[in-house]
C-alpha cells in the first residue's frame, strides 16, 4: 500500500565517519538511573560484580556502548568528587536537590564509575562541576583520575587503583544557562575559558574539552561560545528533547496508551533536530570552517509524563515502538551532520527518560530503543554513504513528515548497511534504492515492529517488541527493493 519510495544510495561518494561516540549513553545520579538500575552494592539477592548488576552490564556490553557520560546532567554542577572516594561508610550522604529530594549515598563515585566502564568496555566522559565548584576542585579531580605520580595519584592508589585512568572527554559543566548556574551566554563563555585553562592532560594523553551548549534553538548561545571560546574547547554541546504536547512543562504526554495524534506529534518533534542541527552547525561553520570543534548532542531523547505511581522527579517512563522510531529518526539525521556531530548521548541509559533498559528489583527488560541501538551497531566508526530518499508524506492532524527515514554506512570490512524506517503507522511502503557503487547481490537483516503504535516490553512480556529476521528485501540489477511494514525499523546488510 501507499505511494512507493525511491532512493539513491551513493556509495561512490562516501561521506565522513559516523563516529562511534554518537552512541554514547548518559547515566546521571537521577532516580534509579544508577542506584538500583546499575549499582546494587552488596545486595546479594541481585547477581553483581563489584556492585554492578550482571544482567544490565551484560546487556550494555552486548550493545558496544562506546562511552558513558557521568555524573550528570544537573547533578554534575553540584557534585563534589571528594565525597565519592574512600571507604564507603565514610562517604557523606547528601540530598539530591535536583531529582526527587532523595538521599544520595555517594556509593558510586569515581572508582565505581571507572569499574563500570571497565565492565562494559566503555570510555569516560566526565562532566565537571562549574556551577558550585571551583577550577581548583575540577583540576584536582582530573589530576586524581589521570596523574601517574604525586599525592593525588598516591591517594588514588591507596583507594585501590594504582594505574591512572584515561579521560578522553571532559564536559565543562552542564546546562550553564539553567541548573548549571543560570548564566548568560556572555558570562558562561568567560567561565568556560577560565575552566578550560585548568584542564591539563598528562603528557602523551588527550582530554577533549566540551563546552556546555545551547538548549534547543538558542543559537545565540552557540554564536557566543564559538565567537569567544572556540580556541579553548574541542567540542560544544547541544541539548534537545522531544516533548510532545506543544511545550507544556512538565511534560504531560503519555509514554504508552497514546493515540495516533501523539504518535505523529512525537515523531515530528524528533525530526526538528534536523533544523536545529542545520542552524547550529551553520554558526559553527562560520567560525570554524575546518570543523575542528565538534558538536556534541550530549542529551537527546523523548521526555514524557513519568509512569503513574513512580517517585516524583525520577523521570521514569515506559518506552515503546514510537521511541524506537524516534531513535532511528535521530540516528539517521546525525548521518547528515556526521562531519560536525561526532558525539551524542541519549538521555538516559537505564530507568530514566528514553532508556535502553528498565529494571525493577531483580527484573530487567530491554526496551525498543535498546533494540534500535543494537541494530545500528554497524554504524559505529563506519563511513557514511549518502542516501537521497524521495518519499510520500505521512500526515496526521497538524503534523506532517516524510513517511520514510533512512541512512547508510559502509563498515571497515567493506559491507554496506542500510537503515530504513517507516513512520506511517498504517501503510506499508515499498522502497526501491538505486545502488551506485555497490556490487552487492543480496540483502538480509532485521525488522523491529509491533502490533500497536505503543507496543512495548514489560517484565511480564519482555519480548513483545524484538528484532525479527527480515526477508522482504531483494537486489536485482543494482536496485534494492524493500517492503517496509507500517511503523517499522529495518536494518539490512548488503552483500
Ligand atoms: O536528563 C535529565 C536532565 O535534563 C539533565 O540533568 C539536564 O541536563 C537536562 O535538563
Amino acid at each position: 500500500g501507499g505511494t512507493p519510495t525511491t532512493a539513491t544510495l551513493h556509495a561512490d561518494k562516501p561521506g565522513p565517519t559516523y563516529d562511534r561516540h554518537i552512541f554514547t549513553q548518559f547515566a546521571e545520579h537521577l532516580g534509579n538511573g544508577i542506584y538500583g538500575g546499575l549499582w546494587v552494592g552488596n545486595d546479594k539477592s541481585i547477581p553483581n560484580t563489584n556492585g554492578f548488576r550482571n544482567d544490565v552490564v551484560g546487556a550494555l556490553r552486548d550493545l558496544k556502548v562506546p562511552m558513558v557520560r557521568w555524573p550528570g546532567g544537573c547533578f554534575a554542577d553540584e557534585y563534589h568528587w571528594r565525597e565519592g572516594i574512600g571507604p564507603q561508610a565514610k562517604r557523606p550522604v547528601k540530598v539530591n536537590t535536583n531529582w526527587g529530594g532523595v538521599t544520595e549515598p555517594n556509593s558510586v563515585g569515581t572508582h565505581e564509575y571507572f569499574e563500570l566502564l571497565r565492565q562494559i568496555g566503555a570510555e569516560a566522559y566526565i562532566s565537571g562541576n562549574v556551577g558550585n565548584g571551583t577550577p581548583r576542585e575540577m583540576a584536582e579531580w582530573i589530576e586524581y583520575v589521570t596523574a601517574p605520580a604525586g599525592s593525588l595519584a598516591d591517594e588514588r592508589a591507596r583507594n585501590g587503583h594504582k594505574q591512572p585512568w584515561a579521560l578522553p572527554y571532559f564536559g565543562i559543566g552542564n546546562e550553564l544557562w539553567g541548573c548549571g548556574g543560570n548564566m548568560r551566554a556572555e558570562y558562561a563563555v568567560d567561565e568556560t575559558r577560565r575552566y578550560s585553562a585548568f584542564i591539563k592532560p598528562v603528557a602523551g594523553t588527550q582530554i577533549l574539552r566540551v563546552a556546555s551548549g545551547a538548549n534547543a534553538d538558542d543559537t545565540n548561545w552557540t554564536e557566543t561560545m564559538m565567537r569567544s571560546a572556540r580556541d579553548q574547547v574541542d567540542g560544544l554541546s547541544l541539548h534537545y528533547y522531544t516533548v510532545p504536547g506543544r511545550g507544556t512543562w512538565p511534560p504531560k504526554a503519555q509514554p504508552v496508551g497514546f493515540d495516533e495524534h501523539d504518535w505523529a506529534d512525537a515523531l515530528a518533534g524528533a525530526r526538528r533536530i534536523d533544523d536545529l542541527l542545520a542552524r547550529h552547525t551553520a554558526i559553527m561553520d562560520k567560525y570554524d570552517p575546518q570543523k575542528r570543534v565538534f558538536l556534541a548532542v550530549d542529551e537527546w531523547g523523548a521526555w514524557y509524563a513519568q509512569d503513574a505511581g513512580t517517585h516524583p522527579g525520577f523521570l521514569r517512563q515506559q518506552n515503546s515502538l514510537r521511541d524506537a522510531l524516534i531513535a532511528s529518526t535521530t540516528l539517521d539525521i546525525f548521518a547528515h551532520y556526521a562531519d560536525r556531530v561526532r558525539l551524542s548521548a541519549i538521555a538516559q541509559m537505564v530507568n530514566v527518560l528514553q532508556a535502553m533498559i528498565l529494571t525493577d528489583g531483580k527484573k530487567m527488560v530491554l526496551t525498543p530503543t535498546y533494540h534500535v541501538f543494537m541494530m545500528y551497531r554497524p554504524w559505529q566508526d563506519a563511513t557514511v554513504l549518502p542516501i537521497d530518499i524521495v518519499t510520500p508524506w505521512y500526515a496526521k492532524d497538524q503534523f506532517t513528515m516524510p513517511a520514510v527515514s533512512g541512512s547508510a554506512v559502509r563498515d571497515k570490512a567493506g559491507v554496506a548497511h542500510v537503515a530504513l524506517s517507516n513512520r506511517d503507522p498504517a501503510q506499508a511502503n515499498t522502497v526501491t534504492v538505486k545502488l551506485d557503487g555497490i556490487a552487492a547481490t543480496s540483502a538480509s537483516g532485521q525488522v523491529l515492529t509491533g502490533a500497536a503504535i505503543d507496543a512495548h516490553n514489560t517484565f511480564a512480556a519482555p519480548d513483545t517488541v524484538h528484532p525479527m529476521p527480515f526477508s522482504a528485501a531483494t537486489i536485482q540489477n543494482g536496485v534494492l527493493s524493500v517492503t517496509l511494514p507500517a511503523k517499522s525499523v529495518v536494518v539490512l546488510d548488503l552483500r
